[in-house]
């Protein structure tokens, strides 16, 4: 069973991925972690982002793999845990200058549908389910307002995992600068010329921004339980 949830940033899908993957035994592929992997390779190695052959050349060398470990999922690149350095805001800032290159998602798209290959995947991006996974069994595209989302990522920059609860409190500057690179990054994955984001024509629309992530979660669950059937 192929799952995809495609979405904008920050709209909660890593959370719900993590969750339904944990429920229904599925295996988690988050193809963002691999795009940040690639754009982590060209700063470490002052490869210019913008210099589409010399990113090509970075994204077809790269190996880039999960590993389940008892803190969740690590991503590794060249056999190095990366986890935590695909998420600083160097790389947000150009991520998406990577991801929009067409050798980069050629190369990413290949390893993405090997690793789908073998066995119950939930995979989660902005093109699973137009692009990789276009037969997938359920699609899900999960929004939610430009604000939630940036108080959801900045809550987590602040250390706090606290998945759609709104409650929590955040640094108002950290929680505007985040906003800002939530809709420039949205501009230019939604306005790309190669696989842009947008949702399958036969996916489900979830709007998260005042659900909470458990309620999020019931609804995917619940349209795996209606294919498997
Ligand atoms: O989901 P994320 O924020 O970790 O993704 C990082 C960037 O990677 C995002 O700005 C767009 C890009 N991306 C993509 O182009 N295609 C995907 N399937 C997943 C992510």
């Amino acid at each position: 069973m192929i799952v995809a949830i495609d979405g904008p940033a920050a709209s909660g899908k890593s959370s719900v991925a993590r969750a339904v993957a944990a429920r229904r035994q599925l295996t988690l592929l988050d193809t963002g972690a691999m795009y940040r992997a690639v754009t982590l390779d060209c700063l470490e190695n002052n490869v210019d982002c913008s210099d589409e052959a010399a990113v090509t050349e970075i994204a077809k060398r790269a190996h880039i793999s999960f590993d389940a470990t008892d803190a969740g999922q690590a991503v590794l690149l060249d056999g190095r845990d990366v986890t935590g350095d695909i998420r600083t805001p160097q790389v947000d800032e150009h991520v998406s200058a990577v991801s929009a290159i067409p050798g980069v998602r050629r190369a990413m798209v290949a390893l993405q549908r090997q690793l789908g290959a073998n066995g119950d995947v939930i995979a989660e991006g902005r093109d699973v389910g137009t692009v990789v996974f276009p037969h997938a069994d359920v699609k899900v595209f999960l929004t939610a307002d430009p604000k939630a989302r940036a108080h959801r990522r900045a809550a987590q920059r602040q250390g706090k995992d606290v998945a759609m609860d709104r409650s929590v409190q955040v640094d108002v500057k950290t929680e505007r600068s985040v906003l800002a690179d939530l809709i420039r990054r949205d501009r230019l994955d939604s306005t790309r010329e190669e696989s842009p984001l947008r949702p399958a024509l036969d996916a489900r629309h979830i709007d998260s921004s005042d659900l909470r992530l458990d309620e999020v979660v019931t609804q995917v669950l619940a349209a795996i339980d209606e294919v498997r059937r």
